[in-house]
């Protein structure tokens, strides 16, 4: 299992369901790295082209965007921890809201993946996150608590799990909580369970250029799920740099 203490902090770039072959060259070639290898740049395609982007010889690492909680067996469609180990994939999305909300998965379904991921070495970068409601309603850190609760697995560590702040009308619409709010959310998620203090707790949700160094600067923010802004590799370049 990679050495979450090697790294300051977490690029997460989460492609969801884009990108071809051509994407992936053009994106490649023009992407610049920070000269800081203690940042940890992730690039999470589709899974159908983590061996091909794997390939590409450039200090990257790699992540799946979901996977089965099935180990092996008649489950038509998915797609098993163990094969991604096989490609030597690091990382893998786990309880995206995506996920949660137009495939129906549950903590309970976060948690049976995460521990396999576990167990096959790869690290889960579990999201959690709340509505506008439950945000409006002064709900979120209940129902942070909540999926921390119910998601994270036992053998869960700061060693072998990443979390993932993403608050879900933060998700592509270009708004995000004001940079103290994320802060105070981060902090208690990191208080939230005495193992938490260590975790590395990343945020998602509309960071692009414009905010992913003040964002990532913040005293309980140790990186960023990118998803929109990670499609353009000016743009992405521009986060990542030093
Ligand atoms: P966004 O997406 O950066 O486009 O808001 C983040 C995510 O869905 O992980």
């Amino acid at each position: 299992m990679i050495n979450l203490n090697n790294f300051s902090s977490f690029f997460i770039a989460n492609w969801k369901l884009h990108g071809d072959f051509k994407f992936i060259d053009q994106f490649i070639s023009e992407l610049i790295l920070p000269e800081d290898r203690s940042k940890c740049v992730v690039i999470c395609p589709t899974s159908v082209y983590l061996d091909y982007i794997s390939r590409k010889n450039k200090n990257l690492y790699f992540g799946a965007q979901n996977v089965s909680q099935y180990k092996e067996g008649s489950f038509t469609g998915e797609i098993s921890c163990s094969s991604l180990s096989d490609l030597k994939i690091n990382f893998c999305i786990v309880g995206h809201s995506e996920r949660r909300k137009i495939f129906n998965e549950t903590n309970y379904d976060v948690n049976l993946k995460s521990s396999q991921l576990i167990e096959n070495n790869i690290i889960p970068i579990l999201c959690i996150g709340e509505t506008l409601d439950e945000k409006n309603n002064g709900e979120t850190n209940n129902v942070l608590a909540k999926q921390l609760d119910e998601g994270i697995p036992e053998l869960s560590n700061s060693d072998n799990t990443i979390i993932a702040y993403e608050p879900v009308w933060a998700i592509g619409s270009g708004l995000t909580p004001t940079y103290e709010e994320i802060d105070n959310t981060h902090q208690f998620i990191k208080k939230y369970h005495a193992k938490f203090n260590k975790y590395k707790v990343v945020y998602g949700g509309s960071v692009k250029s414009n905010n992913a160094k003040e964002i990532v600067s913040l005293s309980n923010v140790d990186g960023a799920l990118i998803g929109g802004a990670s499609l353009k590799s000016k743009e992405f370049t521009k986060i990542i740099k030093d």
